[in-house]
């Protein structure tokens, strides 16, 4: 068996989907391992250092046309599928739902097609679950890009030249990024406040030691995964309402909402932004996913009223070395476990949860029900 590392084919994402600090786990299963030259550019790794740990290099080309298994950061064109062995497999971070031409390549030139962001949210998939290894990464990196763009420091500082205050940090959606975003700010000694609609985070917020903002928008909950349920318009103009009286007062807003495989929700409006203090910064966490500020741009900081807001993306990868590790970890972790020691080969076991959710092509047919 031959696994592929491919580099990212985005000048925006430094990461790589090896680590010279992971790679001994697929080593140990005694499989070839070859990778496209230069993976390591982004994360300061040469292509000796994976040498001297016994992988091999390889063009991009001979990588997709040799290889059992391919892992990648980002989706392959219809070409690069082509080119690829049958019942060869791509494992990696897709991007499935804008890419229904990857799906019917997949499906057409029978590749197995593997999409880590369909990890199943259980226990024993976490190791796998790519989309927090990264919206972790990405909240930390959020605070401290904020931070840079505000004309005040974050810790409160009594000093003989006058009591600096501490600057207040609004958090708005608290999955993995919005708690990673707010201990990072607390941590930096900002005063903290965080809201979401899924109540039963409120004890994660507050064991933090920040406070949870209540507003009561009636029944909202979650999915069976975790993920929240959509508002209804009514309750979106609610939240906006209430929401936007902690917004005025405060230095850093952070939105991270997002609604699994939809838009994200636009919870900002130039209403808010136009009361909010100059100076302040808002940073749209969800603007790959249509934004939940209005008027913020892919990779742009705009200014309304003194108010700079912005929509980086790729946030993990302003951290690659780490974001790279965790990726490596998760891939490896889901090859381990199918891992079959006598075939040398994949078990595509459909009978288990994480087969049954991740893998959305197998054998020349769509297995997953949202793409079918
Ligand atoms: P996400 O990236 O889909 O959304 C971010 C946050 O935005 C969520 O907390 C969501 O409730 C919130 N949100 C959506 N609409 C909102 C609105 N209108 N106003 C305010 N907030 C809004 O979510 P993420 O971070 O991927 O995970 C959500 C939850 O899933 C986690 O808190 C955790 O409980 C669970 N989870 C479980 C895992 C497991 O068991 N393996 C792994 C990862 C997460």
């Amino acid at each position: 068996m031959i696994i592929s590392a491919l580099k990212s084919n985005n000048s925006k994402d430094n990461r790589s989907p090896i680590h010279k600090e992971t790679i001994s786990t697929l080593i140990n299963l005694g499989i070839e391992i070859w990778f496209e030259d230069n993976i390591g550019e982004g994360v300061n790794t040469s292509n000796e250092i994976f040498q001297e740990l016994g992988l091999k290099k390889h063009s991009r080309n001979e990588c997709l046309e040799n290889s059992d298994l391919v892992i990648t950061n980002q989706s392959l064109t219809k070409e690069e599928v082509e080119l690829m062995k049958k019942n060869a497999t791509i494992l990696g971070m897709v991007n499935p739902f804008s890419n229904q031409e990857l799906i019917e390549t997949c499906y057409k030139s029978n590749i197995n097609l593997v999409s880590m962001e369909f990890i199943p949210r259980i226990t024993r998939a976490q190791k796998m679950d790519v989309l927090s290894s990264q919206a972790n990464l990405a909240g930390y990196v959020a605070v401290i890009e904020a931070a840079k763009h505000l004309s005040t420091a974050l810790p409160m500082m009594m000093t003989a030249a006058g009591t600096l205050k501490p600057a207040k940090v609004f958090v708005i959606g608290v999955g993995v990024a919005g708690l990673q975003a707010i201990a990072t700010a607390k941590r930096l000694g900002a005063r903290v406040e965080a809201f979401d609609t899924r109540d039963v985070v409120e004890e994660q917020v507050n064991s933090l030691g920040a406070k949870f903002v209540k507003i009561d928008l009636g029944e909202t909950g979650e999915t069976d995964q975790g993920y929240a349920k959509e508002l209804t318009e009514e309750q979106i103009k609610m939240q906006k309402e209430l929401q936007s009286k902690v917004c005025e007062k405060s230095d850093i807003v952070i939105t991270t909402a997002q609604l699994f495989g939809k838009p994200a929700p636009k919870l900002i409006d130039n209403k808010t932004i136009d009361k909010m203090i100059p100076g302040s910064v808002i940073f749209d966490m969800a603007v790959e996913s249509g934004g939940n500020v209005e008027g913020s741009q892919v990779d742009e900081i705009i200014e309304r009223n003194g108010v700079k807001i912005i929509g980086i993306s790729n946030l993990a990868s302003r951290v690659s070395s780490h974001a790279s590790l965790a990726l490596s970890n998760n891939y490896n972790n889901w090859i381990i476990d199918f891992f079959d020691k006598d075939s040398l080969s994949i078990n595509f076991d459909f009978e288990d949860e994480i087969i049954q959710s991740s893998v959305l092509v197998y054998g020349g047919k769509i297995m997953n029900e949202r793409f079918k």
